[in-house]
């Protein structure tokens, strides 16, 4: 989500919610996981239904304050679990019908808000973009790694094309003191050469700083690879994407896994081994005029979909060696 459009907003619109709806089905019943649960906006949607049950996570304890409210109206029908979702497997679901898994990425209106969170360049003091369970914060990521590895963050995980400069002046600056967010704000102000009238100066560095100190690679491949695992047959994962690089790992996954291209088709179709997903459709959807117009940081949400054709788990998936690169930048916050 873009931050400066959305510190704007009074309160966080669940994004394309109706087509979300439309493409999980609650009417039929079922088990839904809803892993990024926030302020709950599709949660309560799927309660509404009543055959419904939702399992939700989230790795923002703050989302605790919500989920008491639902728990306490839908009881059985709803439960809580401060996780990240790369860890979807550790969920007890041996009795249940899941007929959805669904992820909505990256942070939440009430999120930028909070000034303790220091997600956007507005914040003052120390720097942290921690979204919750975390081992490192971005005050340790800006003032320990080295120039390279910072170099490779802006560059891999904000397309910065400057992030060369930006990095050599982190470390210029961090000799007279530790950088809180108002000094990363002025470096990169101060290194742009080439000015963006469109989005401000630290939206790309400030992008790849967040990615990074979540993890948010890592989360999504195993996250994805997770809920493919859990659906029940005919189930949907559908997941709501805000940057090229999360769209291009959802892209691959379900393509990947909903094709064989090394199968020839003159291979009799006998001897055609079966995919895991049905895509029926190639191209993610996008929010509609209306939401829009009524919420403009949705316009860069993308939303892609694939139904389970089997209940079998147990496939193949070489999602982990396409983005390794992605996923070895990720590990340089091990040391810290
Ligand atoms: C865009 S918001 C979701 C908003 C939600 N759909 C709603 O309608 O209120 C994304 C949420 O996902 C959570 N989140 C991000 N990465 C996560 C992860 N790896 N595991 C669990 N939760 C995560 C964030 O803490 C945030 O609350």
């Amino acid at each position: 989500m873009d931050a400066a459009i959305t510190s704007k907003m009074q309160k966080h619109y669940p994004v394309l919610l109706k087509e979300i709806i439309s493409i999980i089905s609650p009417q039929y019943g079922g088990t839904f996981i809803d892993c990024t649960f926030g302020q709950g906006g599709y949660t309560k949607k799927i309660l509404e239904f009543d055959k419904t049950k939702v399992i939700a996570l989230d790795r923002d304890p703050k989302s605790e304050k919500v989920a008491l409210m639902l728990q306490k109206k839908f009881e059985d029908r709803f439960r809580f679990k401060n996780i990240k979702f790369s860890h979807l497997n550790n969920l007890k679901l041996k009795n249940e019908d899941v007929r959805g898994v669904i992820f909505d990425l990256g942070y939440s209106y009430t999120q930028i808000k909070d000034p303790s969170k220091g997600l956007s360049f507005d914040s003052v003091g120390k720097l942290n973009m921690q979204l919750g369970l975390n081992s490192f914060s971005a005050e340790a990521a800006i003032n320990k790694l080295d120039q390279k590895e910072l170099e490779k963050i802006f560059k891999y995980f904000g397309d910065e094309k400057e992030g060369k400069y930006i990095a050599q002046n982190i470390l210029k600056e961090r000799i007279k003191k530790i950088i809180d967010t108002q000094d990363l704000v002025k470096i990169i102000d101060n290194t742009k050469r080439r000015k963006n009238f469109r989005i401000h100066n630290s939206t790309k560095s400030f992008q790849a700083l967040r990615i990074f100190v979540n993890k948010e690679i890592s989360e999504l491949i195993f996250g994805l690879i997770n809920a493919a695992k859990i659906l029940k047959k005919d189930g949907v994962l559908a997941v709501v994407t805000f940057h090229s690089l999360e769209d291009k790992i959802v892209k691959y996954f379900l393509k990947s896994l909903s094709e064989n291209k090394s199968i020839s088709r003159y291979t009799p179709l006998t001897e055609q081994t079966d995919t895991l997903f049905h895509l029926t459709k190639k191209k993610p959807i996008t929010p509609n005029e209306e939401e829009l117009s009524e919420n403009p940081p949705s316009r860069s949400a993308k939303l892609r979909f694939a139904i389970k054709k089997t209940d079998f788990f147990d496939f193949e998936t070489h999602i982990e060696d396409q983005f390794k690169n992605l996923i070895d930048i990720e590990k340089f916050g091990d040391k810290l």
